[in-house]
């Protein structure tokens, strides 16, 4: 069957970082898009999409009947990765939600969280809430890109349950330890902006009477840091 199915440059890029895998599960799948689209591709061969609202679960289910891949897609209602047995998928995608739900869905239960080898998180904010929780849990970012959709930059990362990471620092938190090191011009942009809101805050602080000595440190201390990633970008 032809894939015919059209979806938005930050989904795709959610597409593109699941690549192939046998089985995988998209929790607060909604309008199930991205699973139907990666049994189209047929670069999954199963696919479980996870929804807790009626109206989306409903959506779904719905979705999934008319693009005639209920075979291959199931549809279950539940809370986050409640709806999965341990080890029942390969990959679990968790997307379009603030950082802070992906975090609480994570942490919900651990066993089972770990179960799974691969996660790809897109937080459509708070991304830093996740990124610090993953620090704590050491868990490593393998990777991570930036989307540009609608004039607005989202994040989509890969991440694997596991101690092996060292812990973030400060700017690898607020920023991705992946990005401040990548090459992508759209990267340079998007730090050149971030740059910029550090410095009006870094400002602001500076003159502030009630901001601690620290905090003052702390975003002058970014603001430079950013300044050199800028600096030595191209070279
Ligand atoms: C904005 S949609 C994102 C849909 C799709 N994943 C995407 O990226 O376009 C977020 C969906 O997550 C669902 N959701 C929120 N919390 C959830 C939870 N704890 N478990 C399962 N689904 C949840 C909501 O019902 C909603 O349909």
């Amino acid at each position: 069957m032809e894939n015919r199915l059209k979806i938005g440059t930050r989904l795709l890029s959610v597409a593109k970082m699941v690549g192939k895998t046998e089985k995988m599960a998209d929790i607060g799948s909604d309008h199930a898009l991205l699973p139907i689209w990666l049994l189209g591709q047929g670069s999954v061969k199963k696919a479980i999409a996870g929804e807790f609202g009626d109206g989306p679960f409903s959506r779904a289910r719905q979705a999934a009947y008319d693009s005639g891949r209920a075979a291959q897609l199931e549809v279950r209602q539940g809370n986050g990765l409640q709806i999965l047995q341990p080890n029942e998928v390969e990959t679990v995608v968790i997307a379009g939600m603030g950082g802070d739900l992906i975090v609480e869905i994570l942490q919900d239960s651990p066993d089972k969280t770990n179960s799974f080898s691969r996660y790809i998180l897109q937080p459509m904010r708070h991304e830093a809430v996740l990124r610090k929780w993953l620090s704590e849990q050491r868990w490593p970012i393998v990777r991570e890109e930036l989307i540009f959709e609608n004039q607005k930059y989202y994040v989509v990362l890969e991440t694997h349950p596991g101690n092996t990471a060292p812990p973030l620092k400060d700017l690898e938190i607020l920023l991705g330890p992946r990005l401040l090191v990548s090459k992508d011009p759209k990267v340079f942009q998007w730090l050149e902006q971030m740059q910029n809101k550090y410095a009006q805050i870094a400002q602001k602080i500076a003159l502030s009477r009630t901001a601690t000595q620290e905090e003052k440190s702390m975003w002058k201390r970014r603001v430079q840091q950013l300044e050199k990633i800028l600096k030595d970008f191209y070279i």
